[in-house]
Protein backbone atom coordinates (compact mmCIF):
# COMPACT_ATOMS: atom_id res chain seq x y z
CA UNK A 1 0.00 0.00 0.00
CA UNK A 2 1.70 3.26 -0.86
CA UNK A 3 2.26 5.78 1.50
CA UNK A 4 1.12 9.66 1.63
CA UNK A 5 3.46 11.73 -0.14
CA UNK A 6 5.66 13.51 2.14
CA UNK A 7 9.18 15.05 2.29
CA UNK A 8 11.78 13.71 3.64
CA UNK A 9 14.79 15.48 4.98
CA UNK A 10 17.82 13.52 5.14
CA UNK A 11 20.36 15.56 7.75
CA UNK A 12 23.82 13.76 7.54
CA UNK A 13 22.57 13.28 3.74
CA UNK A 14 25.81 12.28 2.27
CA UNK A 15 27.22 10.13 5.24
CA UNK A 16 27.97 6.74 5.41
CA UNK A 17 24.04 5.55 7.02
CA UNK A 18 22.34 7.39 4.13
CA UNK A 19 24.36 6.26 1.51
CA UNK A 20 24.70 2.63 3.04
CA UNK A 21 20.87 2.21 4.41
CA UNK A 22 18.64 5.20 3.87
CA UNK A 23 18.96 6.04 0.27
CA UNK A 24 18.92 2.42 -0.99
CA UNK A 25 16.04 1.56 1.30
CA UNK A 26 14.10 4.83 0.07
CA UNK A 27 15.33 3.17 -3.77
CA UNK A 28 13.73 -0.43 -3.11
CA UNK A 29 10.62 0.85 -1.63
CA UNK A 30 10.16 3.57 -4.38
CA UNK A 31 10.20 0.71 -7.17
CA UNK A 32 8.26 -1.57 -5.15
CA UNK A 33 5.61 0.72 -5.36
CA UNK A 34 4.92 2.32 -2.04
CA UNK A 35 7.00 5.37 -2.03
CA UNK A 36 5.74 7.82 -4.95
CA UNK A 37 7.38 10.13 -7.20
CA UNK A 38 5.48 12.90 -5.61
CA UNK A 39 7.37 12.48 -2.31
CA UNK A 40 10.63 14.15 -2.16
CA UNK A 41 14.16 13.27 -0.84
CA UNK A 42 15.90 16.21 0.32
CA UNK A 43 19.89 15.63 1.28
CA UNK A 44 20.97 17.84 3.66
CA UNK A 45 24.70 18.24 4.86
CA UNK A 46 27.43 20.80 5.19
CA UNK A 47 29.20 20.00 2.02
CA UNK A 48 28.98 22.51 -0.95
CA UNK A 49 27.62 20.62 -3.72
CA UNK A 50 24.43 20.87 -6.09
CA UNK A 51 20.97 18.22 -6.63
CA UNK A 52 23.03 17.26 -10.34
CA UNK A 53 25.78 15.84 -7.55
CA UNK A 54 23.92 14.62 -5.00
CA UNK A 55 22.16 12.85 -7.50
CA UNK A 56 25.26 11.16 -8.70
CA UNK A 57 26.24 10.81 -5.49
CA UNK A 58 22.73 8.91 -4.64
CA UNK A 59 23.19 6.67 -8.00
CA UNK A 60 26.67 5.30 -6.91
CA UNK A 61 25.24 4.74 -3.40
CA UNK A 62 22.42 2.51 -4.80
CA UNK A 63 24.37 0.87 -7.49
CA UNK A 64 26.96 -0.35 -4.29
CA UNK A 65 24.68 -1.06 -1.59
CA UNK A 66 21.14 -2.07 -2.64
CA UNK A 67 21.61 -6.00 -2.90
CA UNK A 68 17.96 -6.68 -3.42
CA UNK A 69 16.82 -8.18 -6.84
CA UNK A 70 13.90 -7.13 -8.34
CA UNK A 71 14.54 -3.96 -7.92
CA UNK A 72 14.55 -2.70 -11.69
CA UNK A 73 17.92 -0.12 -12.13
CA UNK A 74 15.66 1.10 -15.56
CA UNK A 75 14.05 3.17 -12.49
CA UNK A 76 16.73 4.97 -11.44
CA UNK A 77 16.40 8.24 -12.93
CA UNK A 78 12.87 8.60 -12.32
CA UNK A 79 14.10 7.95 -8.69
CA UNK A 80 17.03 10.17 -9.03
CA UNK A 81 14.03 13.05 -10.08
CA UNK A 82 12.96 13.19 -6.66
CA UNK A 83 15.96 13.95 -4.83
CA UNK A 84 16.98 17.87 -3.81
CA UNK A 85 20.32 19.33 -1.80
CA UNK A 86 20.55 21.88 0.46
CA UNK A 87 23.86 22.46 1.89
CA UNK A 88 23.25 23.78 5.98
CA UNK A 89 25.03 24.61 8.70
CA UNK A 90 22.95 22.64 11.65
CA UNK A 91 25.09 25.18 14.14
CA UNK A 92 24.83 28.29 12.09
CA UNK A 93 21.92 30.00 9.82
CA UNK A 94 23.52 28.75 6.72
CA UNK A 95 21.18 26.59 4.21
CA UNK A 96 18.09 27.28 6.98
CA UNK A 97 15.94 29.11 5.19
CA UNK A 98 16.74 27.70 1.63
CA UNK A 99 14.91 24.56 3.43
CA UNK A 100 12.05 25.97 4.65
CA UNK A 101 11.33 27.58 1.30
CA UNK A 102 11.99 24.20 -0.18
CA UNK A 103 9.88 21.64 2.30
CA UNK A 104 6.32 21.58 1.86
CA UNK A 105 4.24 22.86 4.71
CA UNK A 106 1.21 21.12 4.14
CA UNK A 107 2.62 18.10 3.79
CA UNK A 108 4.14 14.89 6.24
CA UNK A 109 7.50 16.38 6.86
CA UNK A 110 10.34 13.70 8.09
CA UNK A 111 13.29 15.05 9.35
CA UNK A 112 16.19 12.08 9.48
CA UNK A 113 18.70 13.41 12.05
CA UNK A 114 21.60 10.95 10.22
CA UNK A 115 24.51 12.84 12.59
CA UNK A 116 25.93 12.92 16.23
CA UNK A 117 23.53 13.72 18.93
CA UNK A 118 25.33 16.50 19.76
CA UNK A 119 23.69 18.07 17.21
CA UNK A 120 20.33 17.06 18.21
CA UNK A 121 19.53 20.19 19.92
CA UNK A 122 20.46 22.52 17.13
CA UNK A 123 18.63 21.12 14.68
CA UNK A 124 15.51 20.72 16.83
CA UNK A 125 15.73 24.65 17.76
CA UNK A 126 16.34 25.45 14.37
CA UNK A 127 13.72 23.13 12.72
CA UNK A 128 11.05 25.35 15.25
CA UNK A 129 12.96 28.40 14.48
CA UNK A 130 12.44 28.25 10.56
CA UNK A 131 8.75 27.25 10.94
CA UNK A 132 9.25 23.51 9.71
CA UNK A 133 8.31 21.76 13.51
CA UNK A 134 4.29 21.70 12.72
CA UNK A 135 1.75 18.95 13.63
CA UNK A 136 2.82 17.41 10.81
CA UNK A 137 6.41 17.25 11.21
CA UNK A 138 8.41 14.18 12.60
CA UNK A 139 11.66 13.86 13.81
CA UNK A 140 13.93 10.09 13.02
CA UNK A 141 17.19 9.64 15.50
CA UNK A 142 19.23 6.67 14.91
CA UNK A 143 21.07 5.43 17.97
CA UNK A 144 23.16 5.78 20.40
CA UNK A 145 20.73 7.75 21.97
CA UNK A 146 23.04 9.06 24.36
CA UNK A 147 25.89 6.80 25.96
CA UNK A 148 24.71 6.57 29.18
CA UNK A 149 21.15 7.41 31.02
CA UNK A 150 21.87 10.87 32.37
CA UNK A 151 22.97 11.83 28.35
CA UNK A 152 19.71 10.63 27.18
CA UNK A 153 17.38 12.40 30.13
CA UNK A 154 19.46 15.28 28.35
CA UNK A 155 18.91 14.26 25.12
CA UNK A 156 15.02 13.73 25.74
CA UNK A 157 14.99 17.16 27.78
CA UNK A 158 16.03 18.59 24.77
CA UNK A 159 13.72 17.12 21.68
CA UNK A 160 10.85 17.62 23.99
CA UNK A 161 11.07 21.28 24.39
CA UNK A 162 10.58 21.44 20.49
CA UNK A 163 8.22 18.30 19.40
CA UNK A 164 5.78 15.87 20.98
CA UNK A 165 6.92 12.40 22.08
CA UNK A 166 4.38 11.50 19.28
CA UNK A 167 6.56 12.94 16.89
CA UNK A 168 9.96 11.27 17.98
CA UNK A 169 10.97 8.42 16.22
CA UNK A 170 14.14 6.50 17.45
CA UNK A 171 15.38 3.97 15.37
CA UNK A 172 16.56 0.55 16.73
CA UNK A 173 16.91 -1.48 13.10
CA UNK A 174 16.67 -4.68 14.96
CA UNK A 175 12.66 -4.07 15.61
CA UNK A 176 12.43 -3.69 11.60
CA UNK A 177 14.13 -7.06 11.10
CA UNK A 178 11.22 -9.28 9.75
CA UNK A 179 11.81 -12.11 11.83
CA UNK A 180 11.61 -9.89 15.20
CA UNK A 181 8.26 -8.68 14.11
CA UNK A 182 7.39 -12.01 13.46
CA UNK A 183 8.63 -13.34 17.12
CA UNK A 184 5.02 -11.28 18.03
CA UNK A 185 3.47 -13.15 15.17
CA UNK A 186 4.47 -16.26 16.70
CA UNK A 187 3.56 -15.56 20.20
CA UNK A 188 0.61 -13.78 19.86
CA UNK A 189 -0.92 -15.11 16.77
CA UNK A 190 -0.81 -19.11 18.12
CA UNK A 191 -2.19 -20.84 21.02
CA UNK A 192 0.20 -23.36 21.02
CA UNK A 193 3.06 -21.45 22.76
CA UNK A 194 1.61 -18.65 24.70
CA UNK A 195 0.21 -21.42 27.63
CA UNK A 196 4.24 -22.46 28.36
CA UNK A 197 5.41 -19.04 27.70
CA UNK A 198 6.68 -18.86 31.73
CA UNK A 199 8.98 -20.22 34.62
CA UNK A 200 6.91 -23.21 34.97
CA UNK A 201 7.56 -24.58 31.30
CA UNK A 202 10.47 -22.70 30.02
CA UNK A 203 13.61 -23.81 31.35
CA UNK A 204 15.93 -20.71 30.23
CA UNK A 205 16.14 -18.49 27.16
CA UNK A 206 19.53 -18.03 25.03
CA UNK A 207 20.28 -14.47 22.97
CA UNK A 208 23.04 -15.02 20.84
CA UNK A 209 23.72 -11.97 18.37
CA UNK A 210 27.19 -13.03 16.35
CA UNK A 211 29.07 -11.01 14.06
CA UNK A 212 31.98 -12.52 11.97
CA UNK A 213 33.13 -8.76 10.96
CA UNK A 214 35.22 -6.88 13.42
CA UNK A 215 35.15 -2.93 14.51
CA UNK A 216 36.00 -2.55 10.54
CA UNK A 217 36.73 1.64 10.10
CA UNK A 218 34.15 2.33 13.45
CA UNK A 219 36.82 2.20 15.52
CA UNK A 220 36.71 6.19 16.72
CA UNK A 221 33.43 5.34 17.39
CA UNK A 222 33.47 1.90 18.89
CA UNK A 223 36.44 2.84 21.26
CA UNK A 224 34.29 4.76 23.12
CA UNK A 225 31.02 2.31 22.98
CA UNK A 226 32.19 -1.22 23.28
CA UNK A 227 29.52 -3.98 23.27
CA UNK A 228 27.59 -2.97 25.81
CA UNK A 229 26.33 0.43 24.90
CA UNK A 230 26.36 -0.60 21.07
CA UNK A 231 24.52 -3.46 21.03
CA UNK A 232 23.49 -5.01 24.93
CA UNK A 233 21.96 -1.55 25.76
CA UNK A 234 19.49 -1.86 22.62
CA UNK A 235 19.35 -4.58 20.39
CA UNK A 236 19.67 -7.24 22.51
CA UNK A 237 17.66 -5.61 25.61
CA UNK A 238 15.07 -4.66 23.06
CA UNK A 239 14.96 -8.48 21.52
CA UNK A 240 14.59 -9.47 25.77
CA UNK A 241 11.41 -7.44 25.88
CA UNK A 242 9.97 -8.80 23.57
CA UNK A 243 10.42 -12.42 24.47
CA UNK A 244 9.82 -11.41 28.31
CA UNK A 245 6.92 -8.76 27.53
CA UNK A 246 3.04 -9.38 28.66
CA UNK A 247 0.82 -9.95 25.93
CA UNK A 248 -0.15 -6.12 24.86
CA UNK A 249 -4.47 -5.39 24.67
CA UNK A 250 -3.54 -4.55 21.59
CA UNK A 251 -0.60 -4.29 18.57
CA UNK A 252 0.10 -0.62 18.94
CA UNK A 253 2.73 1.61 20.02
CA UNK A 254 1.52 2.46 23.50
CA UNK A 255 0.66 -0.92 24.60
CA UNK A 256 3.49 -2.67 23.35
CA UNK A 257 5.70 0.03 24.48
CA UNK A 258 4.13 -0.24 28.09
CA UNK A 259 4.67 -3.96 28.14
CA UNK A 260 8.39 -3.63 26.76
CA UNK A 261 8.82 -1.09 29.40
CA UNK A 262 7.36 -3.14 32.31
CA UNK A 263 10.24 -5.91 30.94
CA UNK A 264 13.29 -3.30 31.36
CA UNK A 265 11.52 -2.35 35.01
CA UNK A 266 11.99 -5.70 36.21
CA UNK A 267 15.02 -6.52 35.49
CA UNK A 268 17.80 -7.19 38.22
CA UNK A 269 20.89 -5.37 38.40
CA UNK A 270 23.15 -7.74 36.79
CA UNK A 271 25.58 -9.20 39.63
CA UNK A 272 29.39 -8.60 38.31
CA UNK A 273 29.93 -12.83 38.47
CA UNK A 274 27.34 -13.17 36.32
CA UNK A 275 29.12 -10.62 33.33
CA UNK A 276 32.11 -11.82 31.13
CA UNK A 277 33.17 -9.11 28.61
CA UNK A 278 36.17 -9.94 26.11
CA UNK A 279 38.13 -8.73 23.37
CA UNK A 280 39.11 -9.95 20.35
CA UNK A 281 42.90 -10.35 19.42
CA UNK A 282 44.10 -10.64 15.86
CA UNK A 283 45.39 -13.91 13.62
CA UNK A 284 47.62 -13.95 10.89
CA UNK A 285 45.47 -12.83 8.68
CA UNK A 286 43.36 -10.16 10.73
CA UNK A 287 44.50 -8.03 13.25
CA UNK A 288 43.46 -7.46 16.69
CA UNK A 289 40.92 -5.05 18.19
CA UNK A 290 43.52 -2.96 19.63
CA UNK A 291 46.05 -2.46 16.39
CA UNK A 292 42.70 -1.22 14.77
CA UNK A 293 41.70 1.31 16.86
CA UNK A 294 44.88 2.25 17.30
CA UNK A 295 45.08 1.84 21.22
CA UNK A 296 47.50 -0.46 22.77
CA UNK A 297 45.98 0.15 26.05
CA UNK A 298 42.06 0.16 24.95
CA UNK A 299 39.73 -2.19 27.34
CA UNK A 300 36.89 -1.64 25.37
CA UNK A 301 34.51 -4.99 25.22
CA UNK A 302 33.74 -6.18 22.44
CA UNK A 303 32.08 -9.07 23.96
CA UNK A 304 29.69 -9.31 26.54
CA UNK A 305 27.65 -12.39 27.69
CA UNK A 306 25.38 -12.14 30.10
CA UNK A 307 22.86 -13.68 32.64
CA UNK A 308 19.77 -11.63 33.34
CA UNK A 309 16.91 -12.31 35.77
CA UNK A 310 13.29 -10.72 34.85
CA UNK A 311 11.98 -10.60 38.14
CA UNK A 312 8.50 -11.12 37.55
CA UNK A 313 5.50 -13.41 38.01
CA UNK A 314 6.02 -14.97 34.70
CA UNK A 315 9.62 -15.66 34.29
CA UNK A 316 10.79 -15.41 38.73
CA UNK A 317 13.74 -18.35 37.87
CA UNK A 318 13.85 -18.40 34.31
CA UNK A 319 17.54 -17.30 33.59
CA UNK A 320 18.23 -14.94 30.30
CA UNK A 321 21.26 -15.61 28.64
CA UNK A 322 22.75 -12.36 26.89
CA UNK A 323 25.91 -12.82 24.25
CA UNK A 324 27.33 -10.94 21.60
CA UNK A 325 30.10 -10.09 20.01
CA UNK A 326 32.19 -9.28 16.71
CA UNK A 327 35.00 -11.65 15.41
CA UNK A 328 33.49 -14.60 16.20
CA UNK A 329 33.22 -17.63 14.58
CA UNK A 330 30.09 -17.23 12.28
CA UNK A 331 27.38 -14.18 11.50
CA UNK A 332 23.98 -15.78 13.38
CA UNK A 333 22.00 -14.40 15.69
CA UNK A 334 18.98 -16.26 17.01
CA UNK A 335 16.65 -16.44 20.18
CA UNK A 336 16.60 -20.02 21.92
CA UNK A 337 13.65 -20.65 24.26
CA UNK A 338 14.59 -24.10 25.91
CA UNK A 339 12.00 -25.79 27.44
CA UNK A 340 12.02 -27.86 30.76
CA UNK A 341 12.72 -31.56 30.80
CA UNK A 342 9.15 -33.40 31.04
CA UNK A 343 8.74 -34.19 34.56
CA UNK A 344 8.63 -38.05 34.08
CA UNK A 345 10.03 -40.70 31.62
CA UNK A 346 8.25 -42.85 30.35
CA UNK A 347 10.74 -44.65 28.51
CA UNK A 348 13.53 -46.68 29.18
CA UNK A 349 16.96 -44.98 30.32
CA UNK A 350 18.48 -45.91 27.23
CA UNK A 351 15.83 -44.43 25.00
CA UNK A 352 17.40 -40.73 26.01
CA UNK A 353 15.71 -37.96 27.00
CA UNK A 354 15.38 -34.79 24.37
CA UNK A 355 13.89 -31.14 25.15
CA UNK A 356 12.04 -28.88 23.20
CA UNK A 357 13.75 -26.02 21.87
CA UNK A 358 11.70 -23.21 19.68
CA UNK A 359 14.73 -21.14 18.03
CA UNK A 360 13.72 -17.86 16.16
CA UNK A 361 16.65 -17.82 13.77
CA UNK A 362 17.13 -13.90 12.95
CA UNK A 363 19.89 -14.09 10.62
CA UNK A 364 21.08 -15.39 8.24
CA UNK A 365 18.45 -17.69 7.04
CA UNK A 366 15.45 -16.18 8.69
CA UNK A 367 12.95 -18.66 10.37
CA UNK A 368 11.78 -20.66 12.79
CA UNK A 369 12.52 -23.82 14.24
CA UNK A 370 11.10 -26.07 17.02
CA UNK A 371 12.72 -29.37 18.07
CA UNK A 372 10.21 -31.88 18.89
CA UNK A 373 10.64 -35.20 19.97
CA UNK A 374 10.12 -38.39 17.86
CA UNK A 375 10.78 -42.01 17.83
CA UNK A 376 13.62 -43.15 15.90
CA UNK A 377 12.65 -44.79 12.43
CA UNK A 378 13.16 -48.43 12.33
CA UNK A 379 13.03 -51.49 14.34
CA UNK A 380 15.65 -50.59 16.92
CA UNK A 381 13.64 -50.35 20.19
CA UNK A 382 11.80 -47.12 21.47
CA UNK A 383 14.97 -44.56 21.09
CA UNK A 384 14.47 -41.23 20.89
CA UNK A 385 15.04 -38.50 18.76
CA UNK A 386 15.18 -35.18 18.29
CA UNK A 387 13.91 -33.16 14.54
CA UNK A 388 13.29 -30.09 13.95
CA UNK A 389 9.91 -28.76 12.64
CA UNK A 390 11.31 -26.45 10.43
CA UNK A 391 9.96 -23.31 8.81
CA UNK A 392 12.59 -21.67 6.97
CA UNK A 393 10.81 -18.83 5.60
CA UNK A 394 12.98 -18.66 1.61
CA UNK A 395 11.67 -22.04 2.08
CA UNK A 396 7.76 -22.20 2.83
CA UNK A 397 7.11 -18.52 1.43
CA UNK A 398 9.24 -19.08 -1.93
CA UNK A 399 12.27 -17.61 -2.88
CA UNK A 400 9.76 -14.07 -3.92
CA UNK A 401 8.04 -13.55 -0.65
CA UNK A 402 11.02 -14.88 1.76
CA UNK A 403 12.86 -11.36 -0.18
CA UNK A 404 12.42 -9.25 2.88
CA UNK A 405 12.53 -5.90 3.09
CA UNK A 406 15.45 -4.40 4.77
CA UNK A 407 14.81 -3.11 8.42
CA UNK A 408 15.25 0.28 7.34
CA UNK A 409 12.77 0.26 4.40
CA UNK A 410 10.27 -0.90 7.00
CA UNK A 411 11.18 1.66 9.40
CA UNK A 412 11.33 4.99 6.87
CA UNK A 413 7.66 3.98 5.74
CA UNK A 414 6.13 3.28 9.11
CA UNK A 415 8.04 6.45 9.90
CA UNK A 416 5.94 8.40 7.00
CA UNK A 417 2.19 6.28 8.03
CA UNK A 418 2.88 7.84 11.46
CA UNK A 419 3.43 4.20 13.17
CA UNK A 420 5.52 4.28 16.59
CA UNK A 421 4.77 0.76 17.04
CA UNK A 422 8.36 0.00 16.37
CA UNK A 423 10.14 2.59 18.09
CA UNK A 424 11.64 3.20 21.57
CA UNK A 425 10.07 5.57 23.60
CA UNK A 426 12.20 8.10 25.55
CA UNK A 427 11.13 6.49 29.03
CA UNK A 428 11.97 2.92 27.19
CA UNK A 429 15.59 4.30 26.58
CA UNK A 430 15.99 6.07 29.66
CA UNK A 431 15.48 2.45 31.56
CA UNK A 432 17.53 0.38 29.40
CA UNK A 433 20.36 3.03 30.46
CA UNK A 434 19.39 2.94 33.95
CA UNK A 435 20.18 -1.20 33.45
CA UNK A 436 23.15 -1.16 31.59
CA UNK A 437 24.98 2.56 33.23
CA UNK A 438 25.94 0.24 36.29
CA UNK A 439 27.57 -2.51 34.39
CA UNK A 440 29.97 -0.04 32.56
CA UNK A 441 30.36 1.89 35.50
CA UNK A 442 32.00 -1.14 37.60
CA UNK A 443 34.13 -1.56 34.56
CA UNK A 444 35.16 1.64 34.50
CA UNK A 445 36.62 1.77 37.77
CA UNK A 446 37.99 -1.83 37.89
CA UNK A 447 41.57 -2.21 36.80
CA UNK A 448 40.53 -5.92 35.52
CA UNK A 449 40.80 -6.02 31.86
CA UNK A 450 38.27 -7.62 29.21
CA UNK A 451 39.38 -11.35 28.39
CA UNK A 452 40.92 -11.68 25.36
CA UNK A 453 39.68 -13.82 22.71
CA UNK A 454 40.20 -15.52 19.27
CA UNK A 455 39.33 -14.66 15.92
CA UNK A 456 36.86 -17.02 14.62
CA UNK A 457 35.98 -18.36 18.18
CA UNK A 458 32.92 -18.13 20.01
CA UNK A 459 34.00 -15.87 22.80
CA UNK A 460 36.21 -16.27 26.10
CA UNK A 461 35.97 -19.38 27.93
CA UNK A 462 34.62 -17.54 30.84
CA UNK A 463 31.38 -16.75 28.44
CA UNK A 464 31.08 -21.16 28.23
CA UNK A 465 31.49 -21.43 31.99
CA UNK A 466 28.55 -18.98 32.69
CA UNK A 467 26.09 -21.07 31.34
CA UNK A 468 28.08 -24.71 32.35
CA UNK A 469 27.87 -23.91 35.72
CA UNK A 470 24.45 -23.61 35.91
CA UNK A 471 24.35 -26.81 33.87
CA UNK A 472 23.55 -25.58 30.52
CA UNK A 473 25.13 -25.19 27.82
CA UNK A 474 25.17 -22.27 24.94
CA UNK A 475 23.85 -23.46 21.48
CA UNK A 476 26.63 -23.82 18.91
CA UNK A 477 26.95 -20.65 16.84
CA UNK A 478 26.44 -21.63 13.18
C1 LIG B 1 24.68 -1.66 14.76
C2 LIG B 1 25.98 -1.64 15.51
O1 LIG B 1 23.68 -1.01 15.48
O2 LIG B 1 24.30 -2.99 14.51
C3 LIG B 1 27.05 -2.40 14.78
O3 LIG B 1 26.39 -0.30 15.73
C4 LIG B 1 26.59 -3.78 14.41
O4 LIG B 1 28.26 -2.46 15.53
C5 LIG B 1 25.22 -3.73 13.73
O5 LIG B 1 27.55 -4.36 13.54
C6 LIG B 1 24.66 -5.12 13.52
O6 LIG B 1 23.50 -5.04 12.73
P1 LIG B 1 23.03 -6.22 11.81
O7 LIG B 1 21.74 -5.77 11.24
O8 LIG B 1 24.10 -6.42 10.77
O9 LIG B 1 22.91 -7.41 12.70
Amino acid sequence: IPVEPADLVIIGGTGDLARRKILPALFRRFCAGQFGTESRVIGVSRTEMDGKEYRKLTAEAIAEFSEHEGCDMGRLDDFLEMLHYVTLDAKGTTGWKALAKLVKSERIKVFYFSVGPGLFGDLAERLHKYGMADEQCRIVVEKPFGRDLKSAKELNRVLAQHFDETQIYRIDHYLGKETVQNLMAVRFGNMLFEPLWNSQYVDHIQITVAEEVGVGTRGGYYDRSGAMRDMVQNHMMQLLCLIAMEPPAKFDPHAVRDEKLKVIRALDPVKPDNIVRGQYEGNGKRPGYRNQVENRDSTTETFVAIKAHVSNWRWAGTPFYLRTGKRLKERASEIAVVFKDAPHSIFDEDAGRHRNILTIKLQPNEGIELGVTIKEPGPGGMRLVDVPLDMTFAEVLGPDDADFPDAYERLIMDVIRGNQTLFMRGDEVEAAWAWTDPVIEVWRDSRELPIAYATGSSGPDDALMLMHRDGRRWREIK
